[in-house]
Formats: structure tokens, C-alpha cells, sequence
């Protein structure tokens, strides 16, 4: 196509054009990479030098006004009200956007609530010795409350190191309350601390029941602490967790590392003790396992029982998101269910 008939054609065509997609194809046509004036710019260097000086301006002029056209056809789509080509009031896409596993979000609140309280957030180990897990916890080898922990034991992993912290063999920490040792041995009261983290236990699973979940550990140390201030803190925390009408119940019970040992109760968040599926008809909820630190466990990180006093107890995470949203099947924390996530 000589620059003649471009000219000839290419006005024609753009005055016809009705949108904006058949003005894109004209641009093409004429000044895209392959365009039909584009080829002729292009030949120009293989031109002898008169015609180069007849047919450059020529071509670059075309150009230049095929440009303008252009543009102004675009600006007339845009303004005309028939074409409507670009709506700009239009909702755009949404991307999706991602956010916090229930887990996650529940956990933080947790940890807001405990920090208000004064609590600081310690992290521990997932892998332990024997001697963190059960012996400092005043539970030795031959000790039958071993059992009341489904242990996770590591393969070939006897510890040949000489100090007893570090003998027998390495497991998967079965609760978090080995924390309580480290953070002892390494600091000193008074102090309070909770540390949330993951558990292993060998067992079959089921809807209530995983080989893996979480636990939050509480520890509070000082001179004088008592059941009043370890009530207290079990009381501000549910109700900051669940509501001012929470109400907590103390029933002893037996863990080798607190004396007295306790199962602490909440009242049922859902039925307000009326009696429903959740509290089984009871009215209360069974939640953590709690008591005031064994003196034992002091004399094993070097403290006076005699002068230091404190209490701990041991809560469930899954338990509670589960408690708190509904949830009826401890499995759907991992399933990796989208339908299930986007609830939260
Ligand atoms: N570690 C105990 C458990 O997992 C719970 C607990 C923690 C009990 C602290 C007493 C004190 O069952």
C-alpha cells in the first residue's frame, strides 16, 4: 500500500469506527510493529537518498496525523454518551484478600487479654528431654502418672549428654507446662508468664481428639501469691474471654507438678447453665488443668519452697475456639477448607 492510499483508507476507517476495540485494530493495521505505514518508515533506509528526502517527510507527516485522529476519535468515544465504552462508576474486580486462621486470630487475643494482666509471652521448645517433660515436672520414670500422657518418643535419639537435664530419651513435648522449668531456670520471681505452643499426643483421633494441638501454659511466681490471686486471673481472663457473666468452678484434681491440683470449670458460655448439647446438660465446661506449684518442682530449679509460692495452669486453645465459635470437630483447624476459614 503506497502512503496515497493509506491516506485514502485510513481516515475512511476511523471516522467509521464505533468502538474502542475497532480503533485499536486500525492503530495496529497502520502503526503497529508489522502496521502498513510502520513498513514503509521501516523501507525508507534502503530508499536512495532523493527518494528518502520526497517520501520521508511525506510518510512521517501521515504519521503524525493518523495520530492525531486517533486521538481524537478516542476522546469522542469517551464523551459519547451511546458508546458508553468505559464506565469509570463500575465496581472494579475484587482480589481476594487473605487473613488470620480462627487459630491465629483467637490466640492474639488470648495473648492481649494475659498481657493486660501484666503476663509476659514466652516461647518454647517442641522437642524436649524426658527430664523436662516429666522428672523436673515430679514425674519419674517408674511414676504411674506417665501414663495420664500419651508420649510421642524420638527415634534413636537417647541423649548421651552428662548432665541429667539432657539424659534419657527425646520426645515431643506432651504439654506445655515444661516451660515452667526453662523460664525457672533461667529467671528469677517474681514473675508471671504464659506461653502458648503445640503439644503432641499419641492417640486416636477423632472429633474431639488430634495427635497435635495447642496448649497455653500460665505460670505466675512470687512470695505470697495464693489461690485468692491464682482465682483471681483464671476468673478475669474467662470473663474477658467469654463474658462478664463467665462464672469458674475449682474441682480437685491430681497433676504430679501442683498440690493441690485442680480441674478448673467455666460456666457454659452458650446456655448460661440452663443445660445444653455443649455442657452436655451440666451447665459447666471442664477447661484447664490448675494448682499451685508443687514444691518439688521449686526445689528442682533451685528456689526455696519456703519462700516462693506461685500456681499454673494448663489451657487447651482448640478447646476454646471451639467452645467460643462453634466449631464441632477439632479436625477442621488443619483440613485446609477454604469454606471453613472464610467464616472467621
Ligand atoms: N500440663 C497439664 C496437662 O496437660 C495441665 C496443667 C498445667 C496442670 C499446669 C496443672 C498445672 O494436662
Amino acid at each position: 500500500m503506497s502512503i496515497e492510499e493509506i491516506k485514502q483508507n485510513v481516515f475512511k476507517e476511523i471516522g467509521n469506527c464505533k468502538n474502542f476495540q475497532e480503533l485499536e485494530n486500525i492503530r495496529v493495521k497502520y502503526l503497529g510493529r508489522k502496521g502498513k505505514l510502520t513498513e514503509i518508515l521501516k523501507s525508507l533506509k534502503d530508499l536512495p537518498i532523493e527518494e528518502r528526502k520526497k517520501i520521508g517527510p511525506k510518510a512521517n507527516q501521515l504519521k503524525n496525523q493518523i495520530q492525531v485522529a486517533l486521538e481524537e476519535k478516542k476522546d469522542f468515544l469517551i464523551n459519547n454518551p451511546e458508546v458508553k465504552p468505559l464506565d469509570f462508576t463500575l465496581p472494579g474486580k475484587k482480589i481476594p484478600q487473605g487473613h488470620l486462621h480462627p487459630f491465629t486470630l483467637l490466640e492474639k487475643q488470648i495473648e492481649e487479654i494475659f498481657a493486660n494482666l501484666g503476663f509476659e509471652i514466652v516461647e518454647s521448645n517442641e522437642i524436649e528431654t524426658e527430664y523436662y517433660n516429666f522428672d523436673a515436672l515430679n514425674i519419674p520414670a517408674d511414676h504411674p502418672a506417665r501414663d495420664m500422657w500419651d508420649t510421642f518418643w524420638l527415634k534413636n535419639s537417647s541423649a548421651k549428654n552428662d548432665s541429667l537435664k539432657n539424659q534419657g530419651k527425646y520426645l515431643l513435648r506432651t504439654h506445655t507446662s515444661p516451660v515452667q522449668i526453662h523460664y525457672m531456670e533461667t529467671h528469677q520471681p517474681p514473675f508471671r508468664i504464659v506461653s502458648p505452643g503445640k503439644v503432641y499426643r499419641y492417640e486416636a483421633i477423632d472429633a474431639s481428639h488430634d495427635i497435635q494441638f495447642h496448649q497455653l501454659e500460665c505460670l505466675m511466681v512470687d512470695e505470697n501469691i495464693s489461690f485468692t490471686n491464682f482465682k483471681f486471673i483464671v476468673l478475669s481472663f474467662f470473663q474477658q474471654l467469654f463474658s462478664k457473666k463467665t462464672e469458674v468452678s475449682f474441682r480437685p484434681s491430681y497433676f504430679p507438678f501442683v498440690e493441690p491440683g485442680v480441674e478448673i470449670d467455666i460456666s457454659c458460655p452458650r446456655c448460661h447453665q440452663k443445660g445444653c448439647s455443649l455442657c452436655k446438660n451440666t451447665g459447666w465446661l471442664e477447661i484447664a488443668g490448675a494448682g499451685m506449684v508443687h514444691p518439688k518442682v521449686f526445689e528442682w530449679v533451685n528456689y526455696n519452697p519456703k519462700f516462693v509460692k506461685g500456681f499454673a495452669f494448663g489451657i487447651g486453645l482448640e478447646r476454646i475456639a471451639m467452645i467460643k465459635y462453634n466449631i464441632p470437630d477439632i479436625r477442621l483447624f488443619n483440613s485446609g477448607d477454604l469454606r471453613f476459614i472464610k467464616q472467621f
